[in-house]
């Protein structure tokens, strides 16, 4: 049944239908838009427009079509209706007969759609508050496991300072902290209910729409009507997190991909997230993490698709703003995916702790801590910098790391060097030593590590 049709005396192009229908994606609205529909049926009864027993008629009927399709969703596909609000509509005057008919008095497609859209908003970012923080626990146990692992820290690719996987792993957990802020704070603003705005004017019942808006379990109504019908910063909002939250993941997947790499030789994955070559039998690849990092490409896709279709939009609805819901929908979905995937990633990883030891001895990580001990003995920093490029230079030319110098060679750089710089030029003096706030000493690791378990519980 269409929910229009008065004003035509032809069909529509099956073409033009096919193209105009939105059931085969807005169908997952259905328990939103049931439920929006309870509330306004008592709305309905506050103004007049439904007896007590009408309005209790319809909200055991929709609490039956909701108990039928939480069984059974896919049954909605089977339907020809235009939209999940018309399949609910239809599915209830089938039910009920004409009393089924007055309850779209006062609304519109237009408020119920946004309305249907928010809940089902508020309803996911619960879920990907839970995953962002299932993956940073993840993050920290794994943390919490390899304190003891150093490796090689790096900027431009170049081995440049020691660190722990502890603290790489901590890394994560801060970007993934900033994603859990993000949703809250995106969910605090699209706490505000569009129901009773009607189709852009206002809907011409007295309805109180504070009081709707709190059977919805929404914190207020919203302030314009006709903002409201067309608002959708929701979705860029929770596009927008999604894309920055991706971006994390696909840097989190490419630096376990490089670390996997035989290469680095840092860590293995489990066998349970990778997979293997159909010609080069010795091929273990990193298929999980590469997909985390490939995803991230759609998931910006979904956001500047959206920022386009509303860009230039005038006030108030407009059909382009059906586009909203198969890029959101895929976006978030991808999203929750790749956290979960993830945390299946970090559960079978096994660190490579002498490979990753040994990494962290070469390549003249301990450079700066020649430089610091040349400027505790008086030698201003640049010329304490200097002095170690050319000692660095030697120590290439000789093939040995700086500690495996002499005194004797070392004293030809500089003769404030003394027997007491080779305990300095240690890996575990390398991290001691950054025992600042943030740093990378192990007492700060672990002071991390107690705080973020004490913030996710
Ligand atoms: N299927 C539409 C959407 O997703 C519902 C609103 C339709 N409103 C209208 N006036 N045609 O946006």
């Amino acid at each position: 049944m269409a929910l229009w049709g008065g004003r035509f005396s032809q069909a529509a192009d099956q073409r033009f239908k096919q193209f105009n229908d939105s059931l085969r994606f807005d169908y997952r609205l259905a328990e939103q838009d049931i439920t929006g529909s309870i509330a306004w049926s008592k709305a309905l009864v506050t103004v007049n427009v439904l007896t007590n027993e009408e309005q209790q008629q319809l909200e055991s009927a929709l609490n039956e079509l909701l108990a039928e399709v939480r069984a059974n969703p896919e049954q909605i596909l089977q339907s020809d209706a235009e939209d999940i609000h018309s399949w609910v509509e239809g599915k209830l005057i089938d039910k009920v007969g004409a009393l089924g008919k007055k309850l779209h008095t006062g609304r519109s497609r237009n408020d119920q759609v946004a309305t249907d859209l928010k809940l089902w908003c508020k309803e996911q970012v619960a879920v990907l508050l839970e995953a962002t923080r299932e993956l940073q626990s993840a993050l920290v146990a794994t943390a919490q496991a390899n304190q003891d692992a150093v490796m090689p820290g790096y900027t431009h690719l170049q081995r440049a300072q020691p660190v722990t996987f502890a603290h790489w792993c901590l890394a994560y957990v801060e970007m993934l902290a900033r994603d859990e802020s993000r949703l809250q704070d995106a969910l605090k603003r699209m706490d505000v209910s569009p129901l009773g705005c009607g189709a852009l004017a206002g809907t011409a019942y007295e309805i109180d729409r504070q009081q709707l808006a709190g059977w919805l379990g929404f914190a207020s109504a919203t302030r314009n009507s006709l903002d409201t019908v067309s608002d959708r910063d929701h979705v860029l909002e929770l596009l927008s997190d999604a894309s920055i939250g991706m971006v994390h993941l696909s840097r989190f997947a490419e630096d376990l991909i490089f670390f996997n790499t035989g290469e680095a030789g840092f860590l293995e994955l489990s066998d349970k997230v990778t997979s293997g070559s159909s010609l080069m039998p010795q091929k273990k690849n990193p298929d999980a993490l590469e997909l985390i990092r490939g995803k991230c490409g759609r998931v910006q896709g979904a956001l500047t698709g959206m920022m386009m279709t509303l860009k230039g939009l005038p006030l108030a609805y407009n059909k382009d703003m059906q586009e909203d819901k198969e890029g959101l929908f895929d976006a978030l979905d991808t999203w929750l995916d790749c956290l979960h995937m993830s945390v299946l990633v970090l559960d079978g990883i096994q660190v490579k702790r002498p490979r990753c030891q040994e990494a962290a001895e070469q390549g003249y990580a301990n450079s700066t801590e020649l430089a610091d001990y040349l400027v505790a003995k008086g030698v201003p920093f640049r010329e304490a910098h200097h002095i170690v490029g050319e000692t660095v230079v030697e120590a290439i030319k000789q093939g040995v790391a700086l500690e495996a110098l002499t005194l004797a060679q070392l004293k030809q750089f500089s003769a404030v060097i003394e027997d007491d710089v080779y305990p300095i030029l240690s890996l575990q003096s390398c991290l001691d030593k950054r025992n600042a706030q943030g740093g990378v000493a192990p007492q700060q690791v672990a002071f991390a590590i107690s705080e973020a378990q004490k913030r996710l519980g």
